[in-house]
């Protein structure tokens, strides 16, 4: 039988009308809404008529709904829905395959390494399965990384703690040294659990193997706790780092509480996107002052940082900041960070950042000093305390539903592709595609609205 979407909703896949699903009204509505009055020049993207989510967007339930086949599907731009084939490419019984974790940690590693070990053991039969170490540099034979042996024991627990069993490691390593290795250990299948760097790794190994002629295929399952990987509505360990994050906002609104004119700050990371900073803010209830990398900061002016901040001390006598450490990178002077200069990037090539929270922290103590007022800033920075916690209860399940489609999608011989999540299905996502763009927090968009209505900050710094 093959799936559909649809069937993948339990208990929703019965046939239904668009009568079904209309919402009663009370009638036409006539008044502007007041919404746009507090948010700055831009407006809000307000919902019309035409904004509706088909109740199954599966091109085969499609042409069921139209009553007519369509007759030509591959017209239309689809990812492949991720789940098990009938039909597989790879002989369980003499498959060897490897899994590298890359970059940086989230929490959840753990559990997508022993995911995609438990479905390849139980679910196929595969036998050989090893975990290379230490990221790409265990790929790489003459460092002399002995790869581990993995089994349904050896990873039976490995969830219950945070970080990755096998070590991981940033930078690039040679792609044909790396095919070397996985051709000399008869390799079928190569699991990368990395973020965007990686991914870029990976395709590098995709694109020698396929100069090589080889069948060796590459799995990535995206991972980043900056959420910033697109096509997947959320990366796994997002969830559990933005609700540890909560309990950190916590304790910095008990600091400021406890001092006259009492500020708490929390640094949170999100190089280029403040996906954490704001689910985080918004979980919490209790910043009033969000800063990420997309919205510009200013920190004098009517509507800059300090004039928000007196206001809510005004109105509450203490206030809560949640930075991202990417945020307002462009106000802080750091000759060690001139362009070019040695050491000024890390090695996934990313620009190493300023820190925000000790600039912001600073120059709101100089400021106070100058106004010749008072105040106590307590500056938090959990960042690596975030992402090294075990996955929460909502990412152990997600973290085993991304290792059993990772496996599905390797068995039948896909390759150069991820794990992806789109409009809440799993789904296969080209490598390249993935890796050509990044996804922001849009400051048009509703997250960015929605902290701006629970915090009260304005909608822009100026
Ligand atoms: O993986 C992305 C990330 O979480 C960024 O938010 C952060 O800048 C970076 O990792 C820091 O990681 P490390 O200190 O391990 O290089």
């Amino acid at each position: 039988m093959v799936m559909t979407p649809a069937d993948h909703q339990e208990g929703q896949n019965a046939r239904l009308m668009p009568q079904d699903l209309a919402i009663d009204t009370l009638g036409r509505c006539l008044l502007p809404s007041p919404v746009t009055r507090h948010l700055g020049q831009r407006g809000v993207k307000f919902v019309g008529e035409a904004d509706k989510v088909l109740f199954d967007d599966s091109i085969s339930s499609l042409s069921l709904s139209l009553g007519q086949t369509i007759t030509d599907p591959s017209s239309l731009p689809a990812f492949e829905l991720a789940g098990p084939r009938d039909k597989i490419f790879f002989d369980p019984r003499t498959l060897r395959c490897g899994i590298v974790t890359c970059g940086g940690l989230a929490p959840g590693l753990n559990n997508v390494i022993r995911g995609i070990v438990l479905e390849l053991w139980a679910g196929y039969g595969v036998r050989q399965i090893v975990g290379y170490r230490f990221g790409y540099e265990g790929l790489i034979a003459r460092l002399g990384h002995q790869p581990m042996v993995l089994t349904p024991e050896s990873v039976a627990s490995i969830h219950h703690e945070g970080g990755t069993v096998l070590g991981t490691s940033r930078g690039a390593q040679d792609a044909g040294e790396m095919v070397d290795n996985l051709e000399a250990n008869g390799i079928g299948i190569l699991f990368v659990l990395g973020g965007d760097g990686s991914m870029n790794g990976a395709l590098s190994l995709s694109a020698e193997i396929a100069r090589r002629g080889l069948r060796i295929g590459i799995i990535g399952v995206p991972k980043t706790i900056d959420n910033d990987v697109p096509f997947i509505d959320r990366s796994f360990g997002f969830v559990s780092a933005y609700s540890a994050a909560v309990d950190v906002i916590h304790s910095a609104r008990i600091e400021a509480l406890a001092a006259r004119n009492g500020i708490g700050m929390v640094k949170l990371m999100g190089r280029h996107a403040g996906f954490l900073a704001c689910q985080a803010a918004l979980a919490s209830t209790e910043a009033d002052l969000v800063l990420i990398p997309e919205v510009p900061v200013v920190l004098e002016g009517n509507n800059g940082v300090f004039a928000c901040i007196e206001r809510v001390l005004a109105r509450k006598g203490h206030v809560v900041i949640v930075v991202a450490e990417g945020a307002a990178q462009n106000l802080i002077v750091d000759p060690d960070a001139a362009p070019g200069r040695v050491g000024s990037r890390d090695k996934s090539g990313n620009a190493k950042l300023k820190d925000i929270g000790v600039f912001l922290r600073d120059q709101i103590l100089a400021h106070f000093e100058t106004e010749g007022r008072e105040t106590t800033v307590k500056y938090i920075d959990p960042s690596y305390t975030i992402r090294s916690i075990p996955a929460c209860p909502s990412d152990s399940v997600y973290c085993w539903d991304m290792a059993r489609n990772a496996v599905h999608a390797g068995l039948a011989g896909n390759t150069a592709m991820l794990i992806g999540r789109w409009h809440g299905h799993f789904v296969h996502v080209p490598m390249a595609l993935a890796s050509s763009k990044t996804r922001t927090v849009d400051p048009d968009g509703d997250l960015w609205m929605s902290v701006i209505e629970s915090t009260g900050q304005p909608r822009e710094f100026a």
